[in-house]
């Protein structure tokens, strides 16, 4: 019988590697500088707010934000996508923006955005994983369907402060989000497993 030295340096392919898909590159640099453009608003939005549990929620929104950029940088970094210097300086003007337009616009607006905001940005990480999966990956579906469960789940703090508010049903006609609009479609009551959660944001709207 003879024995044959196998060669297994196929094995030992680098961790790195890049990724054949514009649009997922694309919206992961977004989602990376976007979520730093949230942190801002919400350190205004905190700052702005006298409630002290609001403020104490708000906080802890800022907080997942960060862990959301440290969470998107590491994708990022695995497969050696470089931040956008672009949407850096964009969001950072965005940012600042909001955070000071806080205290100048009163208590419901605040509110009202960072709900419509949170809304479309459940579906950017259901769509990464939508494209991910257009790749054969699979490995980032936990974190990237904890990150949009998160999202929702701030869409829903925000909705809820404001679901009994005059304002709302004329903000809701304006600006396509409210108690009955949203842009996602998913539902924290009835979530679906991880393994289906691709099945998410197919045909929701586009925030335009
Ligand atoms: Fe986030
Ligand atoms: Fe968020």
């Amino acid at each position: 019988m003879r024995y044959y030295r196998h060669n297994f340096a196929f094995l030992k392919m680098p961790q790195e590697m890049n990724l054949n898909h514009k649009a997922l590159i694309d919206l992961l640099q977004k989602a990376y500088s976007a979520e730093k453009a949230a942190a801002f608003a919400y350190q205004g939005h905190a700052g702005s707010v006298k409630d002290k549990t609001e403020k104490i929620a708000i906080k802890q929104i800022e907080l997942d934000e960060w862990n959301h950029r440290k969470e998107v940088l590491e994708i990022m970094q695995k497969y050696n996508i470089p931040v956008s210097q672009y949407y850096e300086f964009r969001f950072y003007i965005t940012g600042k923006i909001i955070s000071c337009s806080c205290y100048i616009i009163g208590w419901f607006m605040p509110f009202f955005f960072a709900g419509r905001l949170e809304s479309g940005n459940v579906c950017e990480y259901f769509r990464m994983m939508q494209y991910f999966h257009e790749l054969g990956i699979i490995e980032h579906n936990q974190i990237l369907y904890e990150m949009g469960i998160k999202e929702k789940e701030h869409e829903i703090y925000f909705l809820g402060k404001i679901k009994n508010k005059k304002m709302l049903p004329i903000f809701e006609k304006l600006f396509s989000w409210g108690s009955s609009k949203s842009f996602n479609d998913v539902d924290l009551d009835k979530k679906y497993p991880i393994e289906s959660s691709a099945l998410y944001c197919k045909k929701a709207v586009k925030v335009p």
